[in-house]
C-alpha cells in the first residue's frame, strides 16, 4: 500500500518541492536587482512595472505643481510686498498705477544711456567717491562714469588709475589765471574752466544727451541713480525745468520728514552738488560759461530766470559732502553741510507716477495745499503754540525772510534774491515735527535780488 501510494504521489509532490525551491530562489533575490531582470518576459510582472511607473509618474507631477503652487504664493506674497512698499504720497499724486504709465513712460528711457561725470583735482579720497558711485552703479554700460581730473596732481591720478572700469580723462591748461577782482580765490577759476572744459568733452566729444554731475567730495545713495533715471523723463519733457539735483539745501535731519523719502518737490534755487543737465540746457550755456564761480552764475537771472526755471530736488538729500578742505573755507562745512546725510533709502522712484512734478501739476497742488493750510505767526511757531500738523508763516520781504530762516535755523541766504529751496516764493521744511510753508505775502512781485 506504501508502495503504491509512493507511486501515485510522488511526481505532484515533487513538483511542489521544486515550485517551492523555485519561489524560495526568486524571494531571496536582492530586493534592490533590477526588477526587469527578475521578472523577466513575464506579463504579470510588466503590468506590475508599468502601474509603478505611472504611480512614480504622477507623483513626481503631484510633488511638482505643489512646488509651483509654492513659487505662485511667494511671487503673489512678493508682488504684494512691492505694492505695499510703494509709498503712497499723500501731498502730491499716488503711485503710479501699473498699467497706466507715468511720467517715466512719457520719454523712452530704455535705451538711455546716462554718464556720470566726476569732477577731480587734487583729493585722494577721490577713490571714496568712486566706490560710492561703483557700489550702487546698477549697470555701468548704463551708468558710464568719466573721471575728469584737473590740477595734474599725481598721485591722484594714480588712485583714479586703479579704477580700471572708468574712464578717466585730464583737462591740462596751463594758461596764468588773473582774478577779475582783487582778492578772489583763483581756486574758483580753474573750476570753472575745468568744469566748461568737461562738460565740452560730455556733449561735443562723446555726444551724450544728459549727464549727472558730481564732484570728487559726494557720496551718493543707494537709490541716486534711479532717482536721476527716473526724472530725466520730466528734465526732457518739462521746457521749464533747468535740471534735477539730488541734494536739499535744507535737508539737515531736524528739517526733513524722514517718512517721505519718495518726496520730491520743485525748488528755483539752483542746489547743484549731483545733478543732471541735458544737452540742449548746457547747449545754451556753453557760449556764456563763466570765467569764475560757475554755481552762483547759474542761478544769475541770465540763466535760471529768477524763477522762470526750476530744478526738482529730494526731500532727502541723495548725496552728502565729506570735502571739509576745498577750495571754499570749511566752516561753510562745519556749520552747515557736514549735517546734510545723504538717504540710505532704496526708493524705486522708476515705479512712481512723477508727473505731480511738471510744472501746471505742481502749482496747482502748491496752491491747493497752501490754501487749505492755516496762518500761524512765527512766535507761535517757535513755541509750538497750534495743534496743526501743516502751517504757513507769511514773511514780507527778503529781509524778513532772513530773519524767519535765523529764528528756526534754515539756510537764511539768498542768490540772485532767491532763497534756498524756495520755490515761487515758498519754503518748506519740517520744524519740530510740523510741516512748514514760509509763504511771501501776496501780491507777490517775484523774486527780488
Ligand atoms: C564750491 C561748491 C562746488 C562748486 C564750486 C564752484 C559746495 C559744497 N561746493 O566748491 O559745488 O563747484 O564751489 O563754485 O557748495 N576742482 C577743480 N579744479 C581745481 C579745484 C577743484 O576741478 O583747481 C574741482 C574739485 O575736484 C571738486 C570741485 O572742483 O570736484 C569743487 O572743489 P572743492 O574743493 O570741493 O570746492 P568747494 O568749496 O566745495
Ligand atoms: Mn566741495
Amino acid at each position: 500500500m506504501i508502495k503504491k501510494f509512493r507511486k501515485r504521489h510522488v511526481v505532484p509532490y515533487m513538483f511542489i518541492a521544486v515550485f517551492l525551491l523555485l519561489l524560495y530562489i526568486f524571494l531571496r533575490q536582492d530586493r534592490k536587482a533590477d526588477f526587469e531582470a527578475r521578472c523577466g518576459d513575464v506579463w504579470m510582472c510588466r503590468l506590475i512595472k508599468g502601474l509603478e511607473d505611472r504611480i512614480a509618474e504622477l507623483q513626481g507631477r503631484l510633488d511638482s505643481l505643489k512646488g509651483s503652487r509654492k513659487d505662485v504664493g511667494a511671487n503673489q506674497q512678493q508682488i504684494q510686498e512691492d505694492l505695499n512698499k510703494r509709498p503712497v504720497n499723500p501731498r502730491f499724486g499716488e503711485p503710479r498705477a501699473p498699467e497706466a504709465g507715468g511720467a517715466a513712460e512719457s520719454v523712452d528711457v530704455v535705451g538711455l544711456t546716462l554718464p556720470i561725470l566726476l569732477m577731480a583735482c587734487d583729493r585722494k579720497e577721490v577713490s571714496k567717491a568712486l566706490d560710492s558711485l561703483l557700489q550702487y552703479n546698477p549697470d555701468l554700460r548704463r551708468f558710464p562714469i568719466i573721471v575728469s581730473q584737473d590740477c595734474g596732481h599725481e598721485p591722484t591720478a594714480k588712485i583714479i588709475a586703479k579704477y580700471t572700469n572708468v574712464r578717466h580723462i585730464k583737462h591740462v591748461n596751463n594758461t596764468a589765471i588773473v582774478p577779475q577782482k582783487k582778492g578772489q580765490n583763483v581756486g574758483y577759476y580753474k573750476i570753472s574752466r575745468h568744469y566748461r572744459w568737461a562738460l565740452t568733452q560730455v556733449f561735443d566729444v562723446y555726444n551724450y544727451e544728459a549727464v549727472i554731475i558730481v564732484e570728487d567730495d559726494l557720496e551718493v545713495s543707494p537709490d541716486f541713480f534711479e532717482y536721476f533715471l527716473a526724472t530725466y523723463p520730466l528734465l526732457k519733457d518739462d521746457p521749464t525745468l533747468f535740471c534735477v539735483s539730488a541734494w536739499n539745501d535744507n535737508g539737515k535731519s531736524n528739517f526733513i520728514d524722514l517718512n517721505q523719502p519718495e518726496m520730491l518737490y520743485r525748488t528755483d534755487f539752483f542746489p547743484g552738488l549731483g545733478w543732471m543737465l541735458t544737452k540742449s540746457t548746457f547747449k545754451q550755456l556753453q557760449p556764456k560759461w563763466p570765467a569764475a564761480y560757475w554755481d552762483d552764475w547759474v542761478r544769475e537771472p541770465g540763466q535760471m530766470g529768477q524763477g522762470a526755471k526750476s530744478c526738482i530736488r529730494p526731500e532727502i538729500s541723495r548725496t552728502s559732502t565729506f570735502g571739509k578742505k576745498g577750495v571754499s573755507n570749511g566752516q561753510f562745512f562745519n556749520e552747515h553741510l557736514k549735517f546734510i546725510n545723504h538717504a540710505t533709502t532704496d526708493v524705486h522712484f522708476t515705479q512712481l507716477d512723477l508727473s505731480y512734478l511738471f510744472k501746471n501739476n505742481f502749482d496747482s497742488f502748491m496752491d491747493y495745499r497752501l490754501n487749505s493750510v492755516p496762518v500761524i505767526s512765527l512766535r507761535d511757531l517757535k513755541n509750538r503754540i497750534t495743534k496743526e500738523n501743516e502751517v504757513k508763516v507769511i514773511y514780507k520781504n527778503n529781509k524778513e525772510f532772513q530773519s524767519h530762516a535765523k529764528a528756526v535755523g534754515i539756510m537764511s541766504d539768498l542768490k540772485s534774491g532767491i532763497p534756498r529751496t524756495a520755490y515761487r516764493g515758498v519754503v518748506t521744511f519740517v520744524y519740530m515735527g510740523i510741516r512748514v510753508y514760509f509763504v511771501p505775502a501776496k501780491p507777490w512781485a517775484g523774486y527780488q535780488a
